[in-house]
Formats: C-alpha cells, sequence, structure tokens
C-alpha cells in the first residue's frame, strides 16, 4: 500500500506530469534523447516527442509516446550537406516558429491534465529554450554527449587569456588538451560555426537545469568547472541507454546475423569497427582499413553503412584480394545492433569515432577502445579515453595499413592493451555501482524529478 506522502506525489505527478522533448535529428541524438524518454516516463510523466520532419523516429516503435513531427523545410541538398553547423543553424531557424505555433496548440489543448512542466531539447534544438522562454516555461537543455563539451564554446574563446580558464588548473584539463582542440575547431570556424556556437552557449546559459548523458565520476574536475559557467543546475543522469529500458532507436535495419558469426569467434579476440552515423572516409582509407584488419590477422566485425566511403555506394572499391586473405575472419555490415555487439564475449576490442554514445556504451561493457576521431566533441572524448581514464589509445596519423595493423595488435594482444582492458574493467564496475538502486545517476534522476514537480 502507497504511502499518504507516496500518493501526493503521485496525485501531483498526475496533475503536473507532461513533458515535451525537442530532438534534433541525427542518431546519435535522437537515440539517447529517446533513451531519456523511456526514463521519464517509467518515473511516471507523460512525454510528448517533438521533432522536425527529416530523419523522423518511427512512432510506431514507442506507443506510449506523443510523435508531433514540424515541418523543417529542408531540401534534399541542404539535407545532404556534409557541413553540420549549416544543418543545425538551418534547422534551429526554420522549426523555431512551427515549434511554437505547437506549442500554443498543446498548451490550449481541453484536457487540462495536460499540463505541461517543462520543454526538454537537445542542446542543439536551442531554439527550443527561446520558445521556452517566450511562454514562460522552464527551458531544459539536456546535453547527449561528454559534459566537457560544454565548456568547449564558452571557454575556448578565452583559453589564452591569463585571468580565465587555466588550462593547468587541474591535470584532467592538461590530458584533455583544450589548447588543442580549440585549434581543430577553430580550422574550420566559419561563421556559421560560431553562429551555432554563441547560440548553443545562450541556449545552456538560459536553460533552468541542465541533464547530461555522462557520470560524475567520469568527469568530476570537469563537472565541477561548468557550474563555474553555467548557472543552473547539473543533472548527470547518464548513461541513459542503462537506465532507459531497451528501446528502438536505429534509424537503419540492424543486421543479427552478426551475432551468429561472433557466437562463432573465441573469446576477447574480435575487433569491432565502427565509425557512428555521420563520419565519412574516402576510397584509399577503406581499402588502408580493409588490408590493416587482414593484416592484424585479428577477426573483425566492421560496420560499413551506407555513406561511409565518400562516392561510393559500398564496398565495390574493395580489392578482390582481400575476401581470400580474410576468409570467414572477417565480417563486413551495413549496421549492427552495436550494445549487444559490445557486450558479446568474443569482442575485444573497439575502433571507433569516439561519438560519445559508443564511448559510454563501450565504458559500459568493459571494451577498450582504438580512437580515430574525426570531428567535435570526438577529440575530447578520445583524449578522455587514452589520456584520462587510460582504457585506449589513438590510430596516430592516417589511415595506412601498417599504422592499422600495429594499432590493433597493441590494443587487442600485447600487455599494453591487458591494461587497458583491465581499466575498461574497472569503470564498467564502477559504471554499475552508479546504476544500481542508490547509485548517482538515479539519485541524480530523482533529484531532477523532484525539481520538474516544484
Ligand atoms: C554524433 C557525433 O558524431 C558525435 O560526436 C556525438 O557525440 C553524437 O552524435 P554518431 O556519429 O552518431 O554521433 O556516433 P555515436 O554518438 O557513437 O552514436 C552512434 C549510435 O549508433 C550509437 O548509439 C551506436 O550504438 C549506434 N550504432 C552504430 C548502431 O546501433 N549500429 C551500428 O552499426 C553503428
Amino acid at each position: 500500500k502507497m504511502s499518504g506522502e507516496t500518493e501526493k506525489a503521485m496525485e501531483k505527478l498526475q496533475k503536473s506530469g507532461h513533458l515535451v522533448l525537442v530532438m534534433f535529428p541525427f542518431q546519435g541524438h535522437i537515440t539517447p534523447m529517446l533513451q531519456l524518454a523511456a526514463i521519464l516516463h517509467s518515473q511516471g510523466f507523460s512525454i510528448t516527442i517533438v521533432h522536425p520532419e527529416v530523419n523522423s523516429p518511427n512512432p510506431s516503435n514507442h506507443p506510449e509516446f506523443t510523435f508531433i513531427p514540424i515541418p523543417d523545410k529542408l531540401t534534399e541538398s541542404e539535407i545532404s550537406d556534409r557541413d553540420l553547423a549549416n544543418f543545425a543553424l538551418r534547422v534551429n531557424n526554420n522549426c523555431a516558429a512551427p515549434f511554437q505555433e505547437c506549442m500554443k496548440r498543446i498548451m490550449h489543448q481541453k484536457d487540462s491534465h495536460d499540463h505541461i512542466s517543462s520543454i526538454l531539447y537537445d542542446t542543439f534544438m536551442y531554439c527550443a529554450q527561446t520558445v521556452a522562454d517566450d511562454l514562460s516555461l522552464p527551458g531544459i537543455s539536456v546535453r547527449t554527449s561528454v559534459a566537457a563539451s560544454l565548456l568547449l564554446y564558452p571557454v575556448l574563446p578565452h583559453l589564452d587569456r591569463k585571468d580565465s580558464f587555466s588550462a593547468n588548473e587541474v591535470p584532467e584539463f592538461q590530458s584533455l588538451q583544450l589548447q588543442q582542440n580549440r585549434a581543430l575547431l577553430s580550422q574550420n570556424s566559419t561563421d556559421a560555426v560560431t553562429e551555432v556556437r554563441v547560440a548553443f552557449t545562450n541556449g545552456v546559459k538560459s536553460s533552468s537545469a541542465i541533464i547530461v548523458n555522462t557520470m560524475d565520476f567520469l568527469e568530476q574536475a570537469v563537472l565541477s568547472k561548468i557550474k563555474e559557467y553555467f548557472p543552473a543546475p547539473i543533472f548527470t543522469v547518464g548513461p541513459f541507454h542503462k537506465l532507459a529500458q531497451t528501446i528502438c532507436s536505429s534509424l537503419r535495419t540492424e543486421d543479427a546475423n552478426c551475432i551468429s558469426w561472433l557466437n562463432k569467434q573465441a573469446p576477447k579476440s574480435v575487433i569491432y569497427v565502427s565509425f557512428g552515423s555521420l563520419a565519412s572516409i574516402d576510397e584509399q582509407e577503406l581499402i588502408e582499413t580493409a588490408w590493416g584488419l587482414a593484416d592484424s590477422k585479428q577477426p573483425f566485425l566492421w560496420v560499413v553503412r551506407p555513406g561511409l566511403i565518400r562516392g561510393s555506394e559500398w564496398i565495390e572499391s574493395l580489392p578482390n584480394g582481400l575476401q581470400e586473405s580474410v576468409g570467414e575472419r572477417g565480417y563486413i555490415s551495413k549496421w549492427v545492433p552495436q550494445k549487444e555487439v559490445l557486450a558479446h564475449a568474443a569482442v575485444g576490442g573497439f575502433w571507433s569515432h569516439c561519438g560519445w554514445n559508443s564511448t559510454i556504451e563501450s565504458i559500459c561493457e568493459g571494451v577498450p577502445m582504438l580512437c580515430k576521431p574525426f570531428f567535435g566533441d570526438q577529440f575530447l572524448n578520445s583524449n578522455y579515453i587514452c589520456q584520462v581514464w587510460k582504457i585506449g589509445l589513438k590510430l596516430q596519423d592516417t589511415f595506412e595499413r601498417g599504422n592499422i595493423e600495429a594499432a590493433i595488435k597493441r590494443l587487442m594482444v600485447d600487455m599494453e592493451g591487458e591494461e587497458m582492458r583491465k581499466n575498461a574493467m574497472d569503470l564498467k564496475e564502477k559504471a554499475e555501482l552508479r546504476l544500481s538502486q542508490g547509485g548517482s545517476s538515479w539519485s541524480s534522476l530523482n533529484e531532477f524529478t523532484k525539481q520538474i514537480l516544484l
């Protein structure tokens, strides 16, 4: 039987428990947002998900949520534009007005138990914060990536100034090589990039709360620094994928046969290779990767998603001799159930682009990583992996078969890799503690729920 207090809390939740979540339309953002939706739904909230039309999630996979697509007016060429800042800018500019309209409609619905408590938005859908301010609703920024990425935009422009952020203040900052990161980020700093950075930061600054898909122990020093820059309370409710019930969020079809192939491999022998949902390589890099994998003599499961290779449909440019050299030892797939793959006993290492979802999924399964970041937060994540947590190594320089072969052997065969695997298992155990009832991720979630209900 429920206690009087619980009953009161439940009543309150039913009255004020409607949340609107706003998605940014990329796989690496859609997945964690749906996971967060599932977590909050299990806490008793009702959920409406508003999303641009492009890359729509499939509503029939989530009957418990209401989905509202809003017109994004993106043309085919704008959708395939590889310039992410331009894309973010267009999505926000085009979606702001329709989102405002949509919110007004929801708020004027007769059904008054539909009182909306807050708008939770992906930090990259910063237009939602403006709408929330306009409608006097609390806006809550959801950073689906590493917390440290919140520092990149407000802090990086001042890194050289003596009076501001000192990169040497905390050892972690030195290891993260923020200066180099800034150099990398500034290389392609267009007007669009600057505009997105400013809007992104302003959104977080005006939000009533910040939710991050991370765990406190992963980024302790950075989290305390972030609190100096952003006034809102920060809730580290990660990793979402472990707190959420299994949800299906893939925009592509998953190849289940790869699991049967993995079942035939020796424990910890397979190197799993995937560069996520956005990065791309050229044909030469594909060929070098293929030979590097073949020459390493390790079994490999390699995701080559259609679109990965610039100028090719799929793997038609791979040389014929490769199949002969590899035989049954290699498995190439278009898209796999990654979390299942990482949890499989046969997988001993993950060659990754270091997208945050991949990083945190790997941490949760204790799998050490070979890092080849491509853009944005991936460089930060890779520094964390190699320098701070010491659960991986960097693939130096270019894609070159000799480099690749050597790096795979270091990770999968050498003592060095053994050490990283041990560290990765330690992190996995720490993560499990955070995830158990009473662990910090749960208490952070409870704190957050309390704040929404105030
Ligand atoms: C993008 C940005 O690249 C990244 O820097 C940012 O942190 C998040 O958004 P993305 O390229 O999509 O990330 O990579 P990642 O964050 O790793 O997310 C990829 C997701 O796709 C993961 O959840 C992974 O499990 C899933 N995946 C990937 C599959 O399910 N199957 C695959 O074959 C490959």
